[in-house]
């Protein structure tokens, strides 16, 4: 057992993402690939010597591998301790949540998120701060570089740790706990919603279906709707996670989750229905025949967290991406609370989070959380509907009939054009951002647009300035259409179109969401050429 240090050469595209660097897996497998990037992880917070991570990851093939050559690289580098999850395996919330709790020097995630896992699919790492939040941009800036120049690794040698034992071990001079993933996550959410209340409407008959798509949330959601809960065994399916997700696409949308859709949608499903994603961040809610859109969930959420015990004193502020739809503007409006809009990514909420200015936020990517970590939080989300819920005493669909009269309704989808040809999905962007300045005043499909820009945010915080974050259009009834490129994809572009329409209360509240933004759906392919530039006609994912 010894300290060793290896000469490398620097990898290429190394650039983190929206959430740290994601790649097929088999690229992850290189030789010392990973370690160039927990090198440059390392090297952008200043070393770790002393300091104290938290490790762990979503379970997906190539996270057991991952997590001893972290834990190597961080003993051989002079860290004082890491708190791994059992198994190596922690959600995304969970992580964050034990960042904090142990207030550590960050921590590192091994996650591609909602993207399919397995050796031939993606994998995924990223590094949180010590608030929990994922990285900002000055400090993945600094890892890119870092990778960019880095010449060496340094790691200690030594067999393999045992990660499947709860217990205190060292590797070197470091030490290394491994702990229970979910009990803190559970104990946690114990603090913020009414346990009694829950309890006693699944005691009452409630019934529930979580789908954990074979992903890490199966232990967290069975230890606390069963275990904590009561609800019925077996309420939560898919529940033990697997390295390739049992070849699901772990993703909590209508699309991927059409198990759970399918039970929700007929008569006969349960009361409440609810999917996380891969590691755990994402959620989708649906009620028995009531699909809740993100946007809708965040404005729900917003409009009813005083229900629960951790809300109960009114939340701050919401803040919300700006893609996301305008539902839960209408509810701060309402409230008399401050709302702000961010560029797409949980990194950009965690200053207004640290700084007491929001409580909640959301995203329209099936993301809602709050300050309680600094990641979302796809358990919590269902919890808190959860809670809503059986103080209530009303179903889904009933909660949204009675917000959307009070609020209105934006109506609201996006529709995703995956693995188009990078080139072309640019080329498309570049001609629209350069025809941005002559749209205001235009016609069509019968809607005038009032203005078009490219979205830049100044965080109200630090006052960093993010470009080019979007492609908004935004016409003079208050109707919008949003374009973006992904940033999480590893095969070519994805273009996202993300069209949101209001309704006031006294209108027609019940249409279907295709129907109602027929016309914005025509108008934004007409504007950006998206079938002359993509040959795409239709989108391959409508959420
Ligand atoms: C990840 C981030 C989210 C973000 C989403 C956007 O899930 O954690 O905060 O909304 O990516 O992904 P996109 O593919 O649209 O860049
Ligand atoms: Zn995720």
């Amino acid at each position: 057992m010894m300290i060793r240090t290896i000469p490398v050469t620097p990898f290429d595209g190394q650039k983190p993402g929206t959430s740290g660097l994601r790649k097929k897996t088999r690229v992850f497998m290189q030789p010392h690939y990973l370690e160039c990037f927990v090198q440059a992880i390392f090297a952008s917070i200043g070393g770790v010597a002393g300091k104290t991570l938290v490790i762990g990851g979503d379970g997906r093939f190539y996270n057991d591998r991952a997590v001893q050559i972290i834990l190597a690289m961080a003993a051989g580098q002079g860290a004082a301790r890491a708190i791994v999850g059992q198994g190596g395996l922690l959600s995304t919330p969970a992580a964050s949540h034990l960042i904090r709790l142990n207030k550590t020097d960050g921590g590192i995630i091994l996650s591609a998120s909602h993207n399919p896992g397995g050796e031939d699919e993606d994998f995924g790492i990223k590094f949180n701060m010590s608030n929990g939040g994922p990285a900002p941009e000055s400090v993945t800036e600094a890892m890119y570089a870092a990778t960019r120049s880095l010449s060496e690794y340094t790691l200690f040698e030594a067999p393999d740790l045992d990660l499947g034992r709860i217990s205190t071990v060292t590797l070197g001079d470091m030490q290394v706990d491994i702990v229970d993933p979910v009990a803190d996550y559970a104990d946690l959410m114990e603090t913020l919603f009414d346990f009694p209340a829950i309890r006693a409407r699944f005691a009452a008959g409630f019934t529930m279906r979580f789908d954990a798509m074979c992903a890490i949330t199966g232990p967290y959601a069975v230890e606390v709707l069963e275990n904590r809960l009561g609800a019925a065994k077996g309420t939560v399916t898919h529940a033990t996670p697997l390295p390739d997700f049992g070849g699901m696409h772990p993703d909590p949308n209508p699309t991927w989750a059409h198990e759970l859709m399918a039970e929700m949608m007929g008569k006969d499903g349960p009361d409440f229905g609810a999917a996380s994603d891969g590691d755990g961040d994402r959620n989708m809610v649906l009620g028995r025949g009531a699909y809740v859109s993100p946007s809708d969930s965040l404005a729900v959420l917003a409009a009813n967290a005083h229900l629960a015990p951790g809300y109960a004193g009114g939340i701050a502020g919401i803040a919300r991406s700006m893609p996301t739809s305008g539902a839960a503007d209408r509810v701060a409006e309402a409230m008399g609370l401050p709302c702000f809009e961010t560029p797409t990514g949980w990194k950009f909420f965690g200053n207004l989070l640290d700084a007491g200015r929001v409580t909640l936020c959301g995203e329209e990517s099936f993301g809602t959380g709050s300050d309680h970590v600094r990641e979302k939080d796809g358990l919590w989300a269902v919890l808190l509907w959860l809670n809503i819920l059986a103080v209530r005493g009303q179903s889904v669909a009933e909660i949204l009939a009675e917000h959307w009269a009070r609020f209105g309704r934006n109506y609201y989808s996006r529709h995703d054009f995956e693995a188009i040809e990078a080139d072309k999905a640019d080329a498309m962007i570049a001609a629209l951002r350069a025809r941005l300045s002559g749209l205001a005043g235009q016609k069509v499909q019968g809607m005038t647009i009032r203005t078009a820009d490219d979205f830049a945010y100044t965080d109200p915080v630090d006052g960093s300035v993010s470009k080019q974050q979007g492609i908004r259009i935004l016409f003079e009834d208050g109707s919008r259409v949003v374009y973006r490129l992904s940033g999480t994809g590893t095969e070519g572009a994805t273009l996202r179109v993300y069209l949101d329409r209001y309704t006031p209360g006294t209108g027609d509240l019940q249409l279907d969401p295709q129907v109602a933004l027929a016309p914005l759906i025509k108008a934004a392919h007409g504007l950006a050429g998206i079938a002359e530039y993509t040959g795409r006609s239709s989108p391959d994912v409508i959420t």
